[in-house]
């Protein structure tokens, strides 16, 4: 698709090259063009600059005056294919019990997999596709989505199938991650060793002989995966070729973050809880630590301590962790405002944090993330606003016109 874009007030992210993720102060500077134009041609991004400069070519043209323009978010922890929703959880909440009592007493996790154990290929598909659209219009352009709520061979696979599918379907990025162990089901209750042995043994080598997965994941958590369970799920994803990617230090920190690191893993996410040793261990590092304030905000538990993080020179992300148990929302205009909000983030951090680190949370940084020359043309035109301070600004709401992927817009 081709287009135009022409008198925008403000375009945002604008990186020559952007090979690599931002960390500590980089975090602080968003680039940006006033006054500018913006050429796709094919899908991609082909040119831009200041309206000076602007080619005077006979395509499709959009006027954004007073409108401005950013990439897409990159969301990179979801796990949107579920089936059925958990609001009595909530409830259950409301009056007192927590996370792992309600988990204890056959909730959480296992309430979702018997749920979508029970449920069609077709009909999973039909409510996950629901929700993809509902984040591609919150202007979502890249997205990873997990299994994890399967937990026997057969749901699991259905969840990776669903993906792939959504993956064909749709113009969005998306990356497939295999979470088989993000929780105990109930027939290995004594078992899990065994539970994880058929994981690698069974569903592995079915996932790299079909092409079903990116990323391999685990939640390492007391009461669910220890460290040495983390270890062996990592070195046996990467056996399959899969890069790993953890939840670890959400409600306790048990050493996790440096298995991740140890491991190469692509990204460490929650990180709710964090010991001084577990920020000393990812400084220089190709590790991204992924924040999920909307988990935090949701559950009402501990926000990731951004600033302690980014003042110790690491990096950060943002995602929403969209799920029916912690956090059924996958809205990152909400993340961006409540890490502003909430984590002390700047806006610059905050959009940085959402879309080049997203990318990079992903392995998909040379395709989305910024506004650079030869990415794909996933974009978000605002509304009229003033400075891209409203963004996180107008929080609970948000300033999205329209949103293009590949160059096309996706209307509703
Ligand atoms: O990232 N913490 C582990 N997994 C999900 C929540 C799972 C659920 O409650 O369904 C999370 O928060
Ligand atoms: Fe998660």
């Amino acid at each position: 698709m081709n287009v135009l874009f022409k008198n925008i007030k403000e375009l945002i992210q604008v990186r020559e090259s952007s090979v690599n993720f931002l960390s500590g102060k980089e975090m602080s500077i968003l680039p940006t063009i006033k006054n500018a134009f913006l050429l796709v041609k094919d899908g991609i991004i082909s040119d831009y600059g200041i309206m000076g400069k602007c080619p005077e070519i006979d395509i499709k043209t959009i006027d954004a005056t007073g409108k401005m323009i950013l990439p897409s978010w990159c969301d990179s922890h979801t796990h949107l294919v579920y089936a059925g929703n958990r609001e009595d959880e909530f409830v259950d909440r409301i009056n007192g019990l927590s996370y792992a009592e309600i988990a204890k007493n056959g909730g959480g996790i296992l309430n979702s997999a018997k749920k979508l154990q029970q449920t069609s290929e077709e009909d999973l598909y039909n409510q996950s596709k629901i929700r993809l659209e509902e984040i591609i219009q919150l202007g979502t352009g890249a997205v990873e989505i997990k299994s994890g709520y399967g937990l026997t061979k057969d749901a699991e696979l259905k969840m990776l199938r669903v993906i792939e599918k959504l993956k064909e379907n749709y113009f969005l990025e998306i990356k497939a991650t295999f979470l088989g162990a993000h929780a105990l089901p109930s027939e290995y209750k004594n078992n899990k060793s065994g539970y994880l042995q058929m994981l690698i043994d069974d569903i592995l080598p079915t996932i790299e002989k079909e092409n079903l997965a990116d990323f391999i994941d685990i939640f390492c958590e007391t009461g669910y995966f220890s460290v040495d369970d983390t270890q062996q799920i990592l070195k046996a994803g990467k056996k399959h070729g899969l890069v790993g990617k953890i939840h670890v230090n959400q409600f306790t920190a048990i050493g996790g973050i440096k298995a991740g690191v140890d491991n190469n893993v692509l990204s460490v996410d929650h990180l709710e809880e964090m010991r001084t040793e577990d920020i000393e261990v990812l400084k220089n590092t190709k590790t991204m630590p992924v924040a999920l304030p909307s988990c935090s905000y949701f559950l009402s538990i501990p926000y990731t301590p951004a600033r302690k993080m980014i003042e110790a020179g690491l990096p950060l992300a943002l995602a929403t962790d969209y799920n029916p148990g912690s956090t059924p929302s996958g809205n990152m205009n909400f993340v961006v405002s409540t890490a502003c909000i909430k984590m002390k983030m700047t806006p610059e951090e905050a959009i940085n944090a959402a879309t080049i680190n997203g990318a990079y949370a992903m392995n998909l940084l040379e395709k989305v993330g910024s506004i650079t020359k030869g990415k794909l043309a996933n974009l978000i035109l605002t509304k009229e606003i003033n400075s891209y301070n409203f963004i996180p600004y107008s929080f609970g709401n948000h300033c999205i016109e329209k949103v293009f992927l590949k160059g096309i817009e996706i209307k509703k």
